[in-house]
């Protein structure tokens, strides 16, 4: 049986950290090849220090290692994209199509591009996003994310690149968010509340978005990935759903646990990129063409994320 030799890029990033262990565990230490452009890491296992945007490094970590699947999850995200619009185009794109091209050119079996909520804006439904409602992004991230699905359709179309792809929605979990995105405060959030302390919400309370547990969101990234090829049916990206709720509604279920946590609002301009995402998300093709199914609703995400953080912190 051929070997599979995986490579992650953004190894240090919110996912990438979690899914390089999920990965480990599943097809052996010495078959993952996590990288990221911060040099410092954790990593148990082979590491390589790489910048994703130069194309002939990446050429090198996948003939080096022959690589048979790539997980790019490198990207700038919605809310610092907005500091540095042009620079954020430049460096989503340019990693985007080194990577469908190195693969294209090496013959890599499958290509993981992570999509997102931020494709949506006007004239996208909010509630129940259906999967094909018009992409109208209005953030360098949302916009990049858009184009980079289109990429992912034309190198399958084109040159029978496997690539699969997910939109997900804002990504919760006890772990640190390497910062930059709007659905970060969900995070955050959990953080205060157990060091006992107040937390100051960029976004208004009533805000209500798409969220999924950080478990379900990687558990939908390897099944997605697993799947038999003629079950992909939709090659630009899957919308992917699982739960939907405002601040308000999270610091109520932290409440239940810690009745003294309280929260402000301070909403800055990562409210105007909220108010053009999506409230819920229509997820009914990824249920028919592969099986998806979450398993996580608020409060046992909330129980589970507190019990974690409260161990790590004693
Ligand atoms: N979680 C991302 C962000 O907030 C959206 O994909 O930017």
């Amino acid at each position: 049986m051929a070997t599979t030799a995986i490579l992650i890029i953004g190894a240090h990033g919110q996912l990438g950290s979690v899914l390089t262990g999920e990965l480990q565990k599943i097809y052996g230490k010495q078959n993952i090849i996590a990288t990221d452009i911060v040099p410092k890491t954790n990593v148990e296992g082979i590491f390589e220090h790489i910048d994703a945007t130069d194309g002939k490094a990446l050429e090198r970590i996948v003939t080096k290692y022959a690589i048979t699947e790539i997980y790019h999850l490198a990207a700038i995200l919605s809310a610092k994209g907005e500091q540095y619009p042009l620079r954020t185009w430049e460096v989503n794109m340019n990693m985007t199509l080194h990577v469908f091209d190195v693969a294209r050119k090496h013959k890599v079996d499958k290509v993981f591009f992570p999509s997102s909520i931020a494709v949506f804006g006007d004239h996208a439904p909010k509630e129940n996003t259906p999967q094909w409602a018009p992409l109208n992004p209005t953030t360098v991230y949302g916009m990049s994310k858009a184009a980079g699905e289109h990429w992912a359709q034309y190198y399958f179309n084109t040159y029978g690149l496997d690539v699969r792809s997910l939109r997900y929605p804002g990504v919760v979990g006890y772990q640190p968010v390497s910062g930059g995105g709007t659905t970060d405060y969900a995070v955050e959030i959990y953080q205060s509340a157990v060091r006992q302390q107040p937390y100051t919400c960029f976004l208004k309370p009533d805000t209500k978005l798409p969220m999924i547990y950080m478990d379900d969101a990687i558990r939908a990234t390897i099944e997605l990935m697993q799947a038999p090829k003629e079950n992909i049916k939709t090659r630009t990206s899957y919308n992917l759903g699982s739960m939907s709720f405002c601040p308000s509604e999270v610091a109520a279920a932290i409440q239940r646990t810690y009745p003294n946590f309280s929260m402000e609002y301070a909403p800055d301009f990562r409210q105007k990129i909220s108010e053009k995402w999506p409230h819920s998300i229509d997820d009914g093709q990824a249920r028919k063409d592969w099986g998806w199914k979450p398993k996580h609703d608020l409060e046992s995400m909330t129980k589970l994320i507190l019990a974690k953080l409260n161990k790590n912190m004693s």
